[in-house]
């Protein structure tokens, strides 16, 4: 797609080390201790190398000689307008703003915006979502769907090839209750008859909103009467064996809370390759219990069957890993055993990512171990676990409807919306018809970014306020600088100019510059999030070259400039800037309006 041949890909950073490296080697010095890092002092300098006080002792020299003769070899260089050795042996850098400005004229060229695709791509499947069929999705679903989009997109924009799994919770006691209540209310209903062999009707014999009701009022009546539990007990280990009429209930369930489920998702902006659940490793189950048993990581353990997962390292208790009950029924594990089996024969994964409540953790420990353990993975399969923490309102507790109530997704992101409206609608002349629009744009920013700017294992607070504010570390601060870019290049299309490529020049001042060094971070920001599967860091990222943009939009008038060329350099500038933004704002899973 793009010429490979053309693309510049070294990091800034690598960049430097490089020449610092000839610097070092020609003093007669190990290059070795050239490491350069960004400065911690970007009050003095941009960039430093610390590496002459190692170098002091292996060469039992004072280290300000050692970065003297280092620094004396980077004059005249064109990549540093200063290199200064500084006691006791530090070695401050700042770069040339014409080499700067030659960087980012590469990385505007490059379609990729200079980032390098990973050299070995990995195939990766990403379990992240779980909803539970014919329960409506709550908000604890609400992370999993956020944080794994958002590790899916930048893993593609990576170069891997990466699978998304919903995952859905579709084979448990749930579906046996709503079986039960069902039965309870329309006992004449073919599906209940034992004897009937024809075809089942095609119809549903309840909408979306009779099911939500229809599961809660279940679940509540098993909870205090212990027979009409047993009943959905004994309703669920039927479906699951296979009784025909259940099963055709259960594909009605599924037919019905499905379509509901993926217009939700869309609304997030989120979406799945895979849409299979828990029922489609049920046929996965019997074999790969022969095969556990068979080869001895399986035993009976009082009627159950286990495998121990146990590790002499474990400094705390790590319970054998229980494959099914002494009824035979299959648990948790179980499924996702199978699950890793049926992934294995599909795609023969490098990895698998679940993103998942950090309270499930020893759940997918001991899985991990006995796929690892029981070789139902290949050795370097890796199975990563990413765990979330919770989403808390203002009180510090699980965030609840203001009755107390389990928020429903659907009544989280309209509250949300309509907030955005107000907001949008009272401070700005966007006509109507697009601020609903607008309003659920950055309504679903303050969402996604109110969570992803957190580290994804810590708990936070839910904070409408603060999450739909327009200052601060919010996706609405993000998207307010991205349509003030848009605006200025677009009224600057209007007075009928345009710019070539490479017409990025050096900074005329400090906050230009200091644009400039957060654009040339970008391509060392992405592949480090990916791998730790961290997408603050993006959204950390992007705050600093938001703020780093506003402080040269405050100090500049771009459009009244009457130097035409410092003008087109300025619209470069921000056209890469806005490129930037965009990127990560997808990777992060939102997109920015126009106007707002
Ligand atoms: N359905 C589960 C829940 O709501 C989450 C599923 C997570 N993924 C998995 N492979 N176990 O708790």
């Amino acid at each position: 797609k793009w010429k490979w041949s053309n693309r510049q890909m070294k990091k800034i950073i690598e960049k430097i080390e490089e020449v610092v490296k000839e610097a070092f080697a020609a003093s007669e010095y190990d290059e070795k201790f050239a490491k350069v890092t960004v400065s911690n002092r970007p009050d003095l300098c941009e960039y430093q190398c610390n590496g002459a006080m190692a170098a002091a002792n292996t060469y039992k020299k004072a280290p300000i000689m050692i970065a003297n003769s280092v620094v004396e070899k980077l004059q005249d260089n064109e990549m540093f307008e200063n290199a200064e050795a500084v006691n006791p042996g530090f070695i401050n850098l700042k770069l040339k703003k014409e080499f700067l400005a030659g960087y980012l004229n590469d990385m505007l060229a490059d379609e990729k915006l200079s980032v390098e695709e990973a050299k070995n791509p990995k195939t990766i499947v990403i379990d992240y979502g779980g909803p539970n069929v014919a329960k409506p999705l709550h908000v604890g679903h609400l992370r999993s769907a956020i944080i794994g989009e958002s590790i899916k997109r930048m893993g593609r924009f990576l170069g891997h090839k990466v699978i998304g799994g919903v995952h859905l919770g579709d084979w448990g006691l749930q579906m046996g209750l709503i079986i039960t209540e069902l039965s309870k209310r329309q006992p004449d209903l073919v599906y209940f008859d034992e004897s009937y062999e024809g075809e089942y009707p095609k119809e549903a014999p309840f909408t979306v909103s009779e099911l939500e009701e229809i599961y809660p009022t279940a679940s509540g009546k098993s909870k205090e009467d212990e027979a009409y539990k047993n009943e959905a007990l004994e309703a669920t280990l039927q479906l699951q064996k296979g009784r025909r009429g259940y099963r055709a209930l259960w594909q009605h369930i599924m037919e019905v809370s499905v379509t509901d489920l993926k217009k939700n998702y869309a609304k997030l902006k989120v979406d799945f390759d895979l849409w299979k659940g828990e029922a489609d490793a049920d046929a996965y189950i019997p074999a790969m219990v022969d095969y556990l048993k068979e080869n001895g990581y399986a035993y009976l353990d009082q009627g159950a069957l286990v495998v121990d997962v146990k590790e002499e390292t474990d400094t705390k208790e790590i319970p054998p890993c229980m494959i099914l009950k002494s009824d035979g029924a299959s648990l948790y594990n179980t499924t996702d055993l199978a699950t890793i089996v049926q992934r294995m024969e599909d795609y023969k994964p490098d990895e698998i990512i679940y993103v998942v409540d950090k309270r499930q953790e020893l759940h997918f420990v001991q899985v991990f171990r006995c796929a690892k353990k029981a070789k139902l993975v290949d050795e370097n399969t890796q199975l990563s676990f990413v765990g979330f923490g919770t989403m808390n309102g203002k009180d510090g507790k699980p965030f609840k409807t203001r009755e107390g109530g389990v928020m429903r997704l659907e009544r989280l992101i309209a509250e949300i919306n309509e907030e955005m409206f107000k907001k949008i609608t009272e401070n700005r002349s966007v006509k109507d018809e697009n601020a609903e629009k607008t309003a659920q744009m950055v309504g679903l920013s303050a969402i996604k970014y109110g969570d992803l700017s957190n580290q994804a294992s810590k708990d936070y607070i839910f904070d409408i306020e603060r999450f739909t504010s327009f200052e601060g570390n919010t996706g609405p601060y993000i998207l307010y600088t991205i349509v003030r870019i848009k605006s200025i290049l677009s009224r600057y299309a209007e007075s009928g100019k345009s710019v070539d490529e490479k017409t990025i020049r050096g900074a005329v001042n400090d906050s230009e510059k200091a644009l400039m060094l957060e654009l040339s971070r970008f391509n060392s920001i992405i592949a480090p999030a990916f791998e730790e599967k961290a997408p603050h860091r993006i959204c950390s990222y992007i705050y600093d070259l938001a703020n780093a943009f506003n402080s040269f939009y405050h100090e500049t008038k771009i459009l009244s400039e009457e130097d035409e060329e410092k003008k087109a350099s300025w619209i470069c500038l921000l056209t890469l800037t806005e490129k930037v933004l965009e990127t990560c704002i997808d990777l992060l899973g939102f997109d920015a309006p126009d106007r707002m």
